[in-house]
């Protein structure tokens, strides 16, 4: 239970991956009153010390949702129908100051369009790399970037293994597996390092970027990381331009992994970065092949 004399922390995607994860890790650190935000609190009871309606695309919502907060965490979901991050954000941090907003997170990724010098686009990256100005132009006392890496749990949704025409189980996907470039992580672990930077503005609050990385790995690894977990998964590359016509958003994560294949997830070396996260999260994130035992499924192969 949280005292009256706590600072409050406001959590936009509260019912999300990456709002439920930076939920429950202040909740666990016990130093912050927690707002969790939502379309609908109703359906959300409990879910925090409070919870109140935000929505990002009625601005007017956001005076109430973030009033009397020292902190603010925001979150976009590109993926979702209609969602315009730009407009959101700035929405967002428009509210956050006017409630006089003292540290506010925002969850990041890199500019994909800026490091590939035009060639790639990947709106759901660059589109979050354009608000990264907004955010530090504002003045806030305190800002931070988190970057959330290529989910595990994608692994067992979206891009869960599919029954291949040979009879296999496993991947047909538009990247060289032999090129290492996907930083990953457990989802459920940015909440630590959002937490740990509200907890310490004098260590992560001058904008400071903090990527999860659990793990840092081609697709061959990925697969042979299942594999000694007793799969029997394969990888089939294929082209860019096939994948791209399977179904709604395939082009974009076509062109995600021309990125990471290019680049890398990160676009950069980002080892201090990724050790200043660490050290304000208080632990090592988990690796993709503990992840897994606890949470692929047995191949039907194998059971
Ligand atoms: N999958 C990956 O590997 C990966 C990697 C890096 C970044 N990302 C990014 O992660 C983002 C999605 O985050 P997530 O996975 O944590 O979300 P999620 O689990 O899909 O949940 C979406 C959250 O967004 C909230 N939301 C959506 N529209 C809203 C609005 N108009 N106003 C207020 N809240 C709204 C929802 O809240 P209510 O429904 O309760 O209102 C919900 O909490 C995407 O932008 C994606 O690009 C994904």
């Amino acid at each position: 239970m949280a005292s009256s004399n706590q600072k409050l922390i406001a959590v936009i995607g509260a019912t999300g991956h990456q709002g439920g994860a930076v939920v429950r890790a202040l909740q666990a650190r016990g130093q912050f009153k927690v707002r969790a935000l939502t379309r609908n609190p109703v359906k959300h009871r409990g879910l925090a010390d409070e919870v109140v309606e935000a929505d990002l695309n009625r601005p007017e919502t956001l005076k109430a949702a973030f009033k009397g907060a020292y902190g603010v965490f925001l979150v976009t979901n590109f993926w979702e129908q209609g969602t315009d991050e730009l407009k959101q954000a700035t929405a967002a941090v428009r509210a956050a100051k006017e409630a006089g907003v003292q540290h506010f997170i925002w969850s990041t990724l890199p500019d994909v369009e800026a490091i590939s010098g035009g060639k790639l686009h990947v709106p759901h990256f660059t589109g979050k790399a354009k608000v990264d100005r907004i955010v530090k132009e504002a003045g806030f006392a305190h800002h931070t970037f988190v970057i959330a890496p290529f989910f595990y749990q994608n692994l067992v949704s979206l891009l869960a293994p599919q029954k291949q025409e040979d009879g296999t189980l496993g991947w047909a996907l538009p990247v060289d597996p032999t090129v290492r470039g996907i930083h990953m992580g457990d989802i459920t672990e940015i909440g630590s390092i959002v937490a740990g930077a509200f907890a310490h503005p004098d260590q992560a609050g001058s904008g400071e970027y903090l990527p999860l990385v659990g793990d840092f790995m081609s697709f061959d690894e990925i697969v042979a990381t299942l594999n000694r977990q007793e799969h029997e998964f394969s990888f089939k590359r294929v082209p860019r331009e096939v994948f791209a016509t399977l179904f709604p958003g395939a082009a974009e994560i076509a062109a995600t992994f021309a990125w990471f294949e290019a680049h890398t997830y990160l676009g950069s070396d980002s080892s201090a970065q990724i050790a200043l996260a660490n050290q304000i999260a208080g632990r090592q994130p988990t690796k993709l092949s503990t992840w897994a035992r606890v949470n692929f499924p047995t191949s039907p192969a194998t059971r």
